[in-house]
């Protein structure tokens, strides 16, 4: 089965969607590494913020990111329709409009999952955006504001007939923000009667839950947000999962250290040593979750401010987890990137006086040859 967004045809079932302070271009790269061909999508952008300070890395994109989405959120239909210009410039396959976001700072100002409430402003902003680009336009939405007012059906309705391609449907409800059990039979209706493509979303955790899910809604596809937080290859487990039904292993812990380091590294160059060590502690966290004895090293990791803290504690949980031989095959696995980040710690973003100012020797903690 070809799912068809507008005329761009996607080769998977699987969509990692927007999360704001997470699926940056680096998150994105690591994705992307493991699974060639999954939907994806930039955070959301403010389309207000974007008429004040046209520049916006949100919307960087890398090359090999395609096919994805820039998500914009907003309430005004001509701004809405000029930030969507300016994702299409920047490269964007298709536009997500932002529906569905909870968080009071953005409902009070009519945005997000506000929206829900007003779905004849909905319907204007959709149909604007869409005549003012000529890639696709997606809509990602909750089941509706509150328990009484589940409007999901009816919102659907209308997106497609504002001229949405594709929704992505969470199935919870904006009071519901976080808690509960998403409902996925009620994203089932939504399927039901839409034709454009529906992707059901919220509580994937495993390759297992997104095969029911697609089983209870019928859905084209799924998107899985925080399942794939410190486990990008949730991603391909599952979109292998859907298409031969072979489960593949969940990577060892070494490996998942490899690239919880790798991720570290990215952000750092990307956002420079301040913001990218802030950001990366969130990450670390999630990728050591789960791996026996970590908990205290995750304590540790909450605090790194350079690479090389990350890289120390990271070792020695390598070690904890499979002895010498274990932290032996974590540095072997991260030296070539570890030394190029030192030769060339990136451009960050803006704030370079924080910047590595020395290269850190990683033979203090490896034992292995460094040029
Ligand atoms: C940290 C975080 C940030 C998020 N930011 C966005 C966002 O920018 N736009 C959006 O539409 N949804 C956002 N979401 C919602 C997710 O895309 C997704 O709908 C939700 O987490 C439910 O899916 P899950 O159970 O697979 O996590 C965010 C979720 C999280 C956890």
């Amino acid at each position: 089965m070809t799912i068809k967004v507008g005329s761009i045809e996607l080769k998977s079932r699987v969509y990692v969607p927007p999360m704001a302070g997470v699926t940056d271009l680096v998150f994105r790269r690591i994705v992307r590494e493991v699974d060639p061909s999954c939907l994806l999508s930039t955070e959301m952008v403010s389309s207000k913020a974007l008429m004040y300070k046209t520049e916006n890395r949100i919307m960087d994109l890398g090359a090999n990111e395609h096919p994805i989405g820039i998500q914009i959120f907003g309430h005004e239909p001509d701004i809405m329709a000029q930030a969507a210009q300016m994702a299409q410039s920047k490269g964007a396959d298709f536009i997500d409009i932002n529906m569905g976001c909870p968080v009071p700072k953005i409902t009070k100002g009519k945005d997000g999952c506000a929206l829900m409430r007003e779905p004849e402003l909905a319907r204007e902003i959709i149909a604007t955006v869409k005549s003012a680009v000529n890639i696709p336009v997606t809509v990602k939405f909750r089941l509706g504001w509150d328990d009484e007012s589940r409007n999901a059906v009816q919102f659907g309705e209308m997106a497609e007939g504002a001229g949405a391609s594709l929704v992505t449907v969470h199935g919870r409800t904006r009071q519901q923000l976080y808690s509960g059990k998403a409902d996925w039979s009620f994203i089932g209706l939504v399927k039901k009667a839409l034709s454009i493509p529906v992707f059901g979303n919220g509580d994937v955790f495993e390759p297992e839950d997104a095969i029911r899910l697609l089983e209870i809604t019928n859905c084209d596809g799924v998107a899985v947000a925080r399942g794939s937080l410190g486990n990008p290859w949730l991603i391909p487990r599952i979109t292998k999962f859907i298409d031969t039904g072979v489960l593949d292993q969940a990577p060892d812990d070494i490996e998942r250290l490899v690239v919880a380091f790798k991720h570290c590294l990215g952000l750092i160059a990307y956002k420079g040593l301040r913001v990218g060590t802030n950001e990366s502690r969130r990450h670390l966290t999630h990728y050591t979750k789960g791996i026996p004895g970590s908990a205290v090293f995750r304590n540790r990791l909450t605090q790194i401010t350079s690479a090389e803290d990350a890289l120390n504690i990271l070792a020695e949980l390598a070690s904890t987890v499979e002895g010498p031989g274990g932290k032996e095959r974590f540095l072997f696995a991260v030296e070539q990137d570890y030394l190029e980040y030192c030769k060339k710690p990136g451009e960050g973003n803006g704030d370079s006086e924080d910047r590595i100012q020395t290269p850190v020797n990683i033979g203090s903690v490896a034992p292995i040859a460094v040029p």
